[in-house]
């Protein structure tokens, strides 16, 4: 088959390139799905370079998330060959076939185009987790999403209004933040001019964010104590910013709030059947109340550089999908 190889550790513009791969077989419970949708985010970046948690065997094919239809599968795999399904590869979805565990693969809903179904996976997944699990938003709550335009930070706005949270929208452009407000978003901040803390104070009448959805770190974390409701969660999920921020547990106490992380990682090992119940939730959203993806473009698999690019350089509004061609 032809796939996207990487031949060593290194910067993607060097190390990737687009050949041969031996066709993988699917073991047993597993499925061998032909791709016809893969995402991309920027821990791929990370991978490839080798400066991941994840170390991948060279050579190796990247890409996690995949949809399309089932082609061969192993014993006791839940899945029939001619089913449409989309889940999350350890690697090798950037190709033409891709291997999926069964357990963490999901039959896409009647009509639900590939794309759609392979940008409802990582974002989506993790924003539903971390604002219900982790945020446990409530109706009436004030939500802060920082970096709100990104993959995760659109799913989590949208996440927040279906769940009854007046949600307030950080970003660095005007561009990003009307995406915020098209997504739902109420209140819209832009965080590179403005100060957010002294903005969530007078959107909420002083009394501060219940959640605060943080894939930033770094200076907007460290902000974000200061903009905290009395017994509010502030929930981190990234450090897009580039800084892991530390924090002291007297502020903790003081202020009377909680700091709570998590990785899907983690879920996929201890609870999965959470990620399964929050996948049919999405999933019912979907077809039930309109909720659609934030897609920023879907583009040929062979511009994986470009998308690459575009992540890093900070120009896209939600998620890079990948199609065949
Ligand atoms: N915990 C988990 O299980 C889990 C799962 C998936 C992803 N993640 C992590 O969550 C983070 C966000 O993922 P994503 O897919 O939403 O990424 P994304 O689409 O690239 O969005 C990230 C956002 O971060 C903001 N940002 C602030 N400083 C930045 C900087 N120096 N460089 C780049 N972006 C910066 C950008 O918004 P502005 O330009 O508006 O500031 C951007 O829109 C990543 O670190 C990812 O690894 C965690």
């Amino acid at each position: 088959m032809q796939a996207w190889v990487v031949s060593d550790y290194g910067d993607y513009h060097d190390v990737m390139q687009w050949g041969e791969f031996e066709t993988p077989q699917p073991g047993p419970g597993e499925a061998l799905v032909k791709v016809a949708a893969s995402g991309v985010s920027f821990a791929l970046v990370l991978r490839i370079a080798g400066q991941y948690q994840i170390k991948d065997p060279l050579p190796f094919v990247p890409g996690t998330d995949v949809a399309g239809e089932v082609v061969a599968v192993g014993e006791d795999c839940p899945y029939q060959v001619g089913e449409r399904v989309a889940g999350t590869a350890g690697r090798g979805g950037f190709a033409e076939y891709a291997i999926l565990p069964g357990d963490i693969t999901y039959r896409l809903p009647e009509g639900m185009p590939d794309t759609d179904g392979v940008a409802m996976l990582n974002a989506y997944q993790t924003s539903y987790i971390g604002l219900k699990h982790h945020g446990r938003v409530g109706k009436g709550d004030y939500l802060l999403v920082h970096g709100a335009a990104g993959a995760l930070g659109l799913a989590a706005v949208q996440l927040g209004k279906h769940m009854g949270a007046t949600v307030i929208a950080t970003a660095s452009s005007a561009e990003k933040l009307d995406a915020c407000k098209r997504h739902g978003a109420d209140h819209l901040i832009n965080y590179s001019t403005d100060d957010f803390v002294e903005a969530v104070q007078d959107v909420s009448k002083g009394h501060g964010a219940d959640v605060i959805y943080d894939p930033v770190g770094g200076d907007v974390f460290d902000a974000s104590r200061r903009c905290i409701a009395f017994r509010g969660r502030l929930v981190i999920v990234g450090f897009t910013s580039g800084r892991i921020p530390e924090i002291a547990t007297n502020r903790m106490l003081l202020r009377c709030f909680a700091v709570d992380g998590f990785t899907l990682h983690g879920y996929r090992q201890h609870q999965p059947h959470l990620l399964e119940e929050g996948q049919a939730e999405l999933f019912r959203l979907y077809r039930e109340h309109g909720l659609r993806p934030a897609i920023h473009e879907v583009m040929p698999i062979g511009e994986l550089a470009r998308a690459f690019e575009l992540i890093q350089n900070r120009k896209t509004i939600g998620k890079i999908v990948l199609v065949p061609g």
